[in-house]
């Protein structure tokens, strides 16, 4: 079976590939000679994530799927959420956003949050998604080098540690982004 993803980031599609064991084909974006910008401006992460799997549905008529992420911390009602690329401007770095983030918990006491990872899949032309959650908490500076975006100031419960404190292969154990495409493997490895 061939299934498109929809998108170019590397990371993803190793991860993606090494919990699929070569059981399903994985087509990145540049496979296909796609190129085109997908439109991402639905207001929630389901919405987006959607969005960018119907776009390249509608023009490959193709079995797809595309992921949408976002950070939502419960002391500034969910943001970033949706936003969370874009948080501190359209042109904006993961360094802005970080900072952002930390200026606006300052002095905050809750500091708990969550990554959310959603996953459109269309397969056969029905919509199916796939959520993974990881629960943690904001901290008040930035620790570790590994990973990207939020992970220096993201600490999962149950750790001492932030994401990016943590190796590539412990976070992908636990995070939000394993947990969907855990379960979008076990759909398709059942179907
Ligand atoms: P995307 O939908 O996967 O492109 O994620 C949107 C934004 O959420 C990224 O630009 C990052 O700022 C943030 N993000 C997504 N996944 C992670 C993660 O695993 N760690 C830290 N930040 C993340």
């Amino acid at each position: 079976m061939n299934l498109i993803f929809a998108t170019n980031n590397s990371h993803k599609l190793k991860e993606i590939k090494e919990i699929l064991n070569n059981r399903v084909q994985i087509l990145s974006l540049q496979d296909i000679n796609c190129f085109d910008e997908i439109p991402e401006t639905q207001t929630t992460i389901e919405g987006n994530a959607r969005q960018k799997s119907m776009y390249i549905y509608k023009k490959y008529k193709q079995n797809c799927f595309a992921d949408d992420t976002g950070l939502e911390i419960d002391a500034l009602n969910g943001e970033p959420g949706v936003y969370s690329a874009r948080y501190a401007g359209n042109e904006c770095s993961f360094e802005d956003n970080v900072r952002k983030v930390l200026s606006k918990m300052n002095g905050t006491e809750n500091r708990t949050a969550q990554f959310k990872t959603v996953i459109s899949l269309i397969f056969n032309g029905n919509e199916f998604q796939f959520e993974g959650k990881i629960k943690g908490r904001i901290i008040n500076e930035k620790k570790g080098t590994n990973g990207f975006g939020y992970d220096p100031i993201f600490v999962p419960d149950d750790y001492d540690k932030t994401f990016a404190e943590l190796s590539s292969d412990e976070k992908n154990k636990i995070s939000h982004r394993a947990l969907a495409t855990k379960k979008l493997a076990e759909f398709l490895i059942n179907l």
